[in-house]
């Protein structure tokens, strides 16, 4: 049995907790941020393969006590990192930290290190280059008050990267946030489902790989391919694992008044295979009727703090109430925005409102259910 911490968006840590225990891990442990669960190889590469809503999954190596960092130092020292990756692997040491004594954690980042390069001089006379960019290996450090731990990250490039993302966009969600939106939304493959503000369609993807059951990781490669663990066969075995998913209609649509986020929208959906899932059309939301007499609809609106202006937007929300009730009338309809006025000013009652976290943006995803002829304030 070995330990993992899984980080995640904040205010995703019960949907990851469950996610994780579906994909065979144990003693499952929820902390801001992430889950913390045991398991063998098999539970960390399903988790790296499968998970929809983890940021990276790490393997902890050493726990230390400390009060300076000598003793961060002392405790780096002591790990056998070169039972745990060869000598020729790119290193990157990144430190996180709670409530910590340090005064900077640059200065604990080079210390940790030096330790893991004076470690590797002193057993074979040579030590692993650094590579901030593109490391082969990764050492995280997370320091709390007097307590400390190091982990290897398992996933390397961050498992949001899922190999699709054709051009930047204008703000893109992260693909494992977006995940996180359409799992609370309560949206069933079958129902039909609706973004009408794409942009470069993040959430029309993850939805139709959701219902799909495709691996959002089976495009790219992983951390602990890398490290001295990697076991080959067991790798193989995983990924050629067949998992049947239930075949149902889709019904997913998306639209954006912008052409050009429609052409991203178009790239990324082909680039992740599931163009042929999703119908997708230039319209504004102010105008468009909906796709079906029912429905999920879910949008990321502009708000006002990377695009559109809060004064512009403070008009726009009246209006999309206006259109809500009029086209949507029977819709579960879901808003993921961090700018809170969102609620007031369309003008409808939510009957949810997730707190969710967008890096540190504090945001939330309303839920406003449009019911003819009620819901107005
Ligand atoms: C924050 S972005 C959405 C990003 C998207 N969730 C993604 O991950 O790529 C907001 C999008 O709303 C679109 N938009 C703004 N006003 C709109 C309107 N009135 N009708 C339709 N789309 C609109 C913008 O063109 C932009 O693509």
């Amino acid at each position: 049995m070995e330990q993992f911490f899984a980080s995640s968006p904040r205010g995703l840590e019960p949907l990851l907790a469950a996610e994780l225990a579906s994909l065979g891990a144990q003693r499952v442990r929820e902390v801001p941020g992430g889950v913390a669960f045991s398991g063998d190889w098999r539970v960390c590469y399903m988790a790296n393969l499968w998970s929809r809503l983890a940021s990276r999954v790490l393997w902890r190596v050493a726990e230390f006590d400390y009060t300076g960092e000598g003793d961060i130092y002392e405790a780096a020292r002591s790990v056998d990192w070169m039972r745990l990756f060869a000598v020729e692997r790119t290193l990157r040491v990144n430190v996180s930290a709670q409530k910590s004594p340090l005064k900077s954690l640059d200065f604990a980042t080079l210390r940790i290190k030096d330790a893991v390069c004076d470690r590797f001089r002193e057993a074979l006379g040579s030590r692993p280059n650094v590579d901030r960019a593109n490391p082969d290996v990764r050492v995280h450090a997370f320091l709390e008050a007097t307590r400390g731990a190091f982990y290897l990250d398992t996933s390397g490039e961050p498992l949001f990267k899922r190999g699709w993302r054709a051009g930047a966009g204008e703000a893109p969600l992260r693909e494992n946030l977006a995940a996180g939106i359409v799992m609370l939304s309560g949206w069933k493959p079958g129902e039909p489902l609706l973004d009408p503000m794409c942009g470069g369609g993040t959430l029309l993807v993850e939805a139709a790989a959701m219902a799909r059951g495709r691996a959002p990781g089976a495009r790219r490669a992983f951390g602990f391919q890398k490290l001295k663990i990697f076991d080959a066969k067991l790798w193989t075995n995983i990924k050629h694992e067949e998992r049947t998913t239930k075949t149902v209609k889709l019904e997913i649509f998306g639209s954006d008044n912008d052409p050009r986020a429609l052409n991203d929208a178009r790239r990324n959906l082909a680039a992740a295979g599931v163009e042929r899932w999703v119908k997708l059309e230039q319209a504004d939301i102010l105008e468009r009727a909906a796709p079906a007499a029912a429905g999920v609809m879910v949008a990321n609106p502009p708000y006002g703090e990377r695009i559109g202006s809060k004064e512009e937007l403070a008009l726009f929300y009246p209006k999309l109430g206006t259109a809500l009730k009029r086209n949507f009338a029977g819709w579960r309809c879901h808003f993921f925005t961090a700018d809170l006025r969102l609620p007031k000013l369309v003008r409808l009652q939510p009957a949810r409102r997730v707190p969710l976290y967008n890096g540190a943006l504090e945001c939330r995803l309303y839920e406003i259910r449009i019911v003819a002829g009620s819901n107005r304030r």
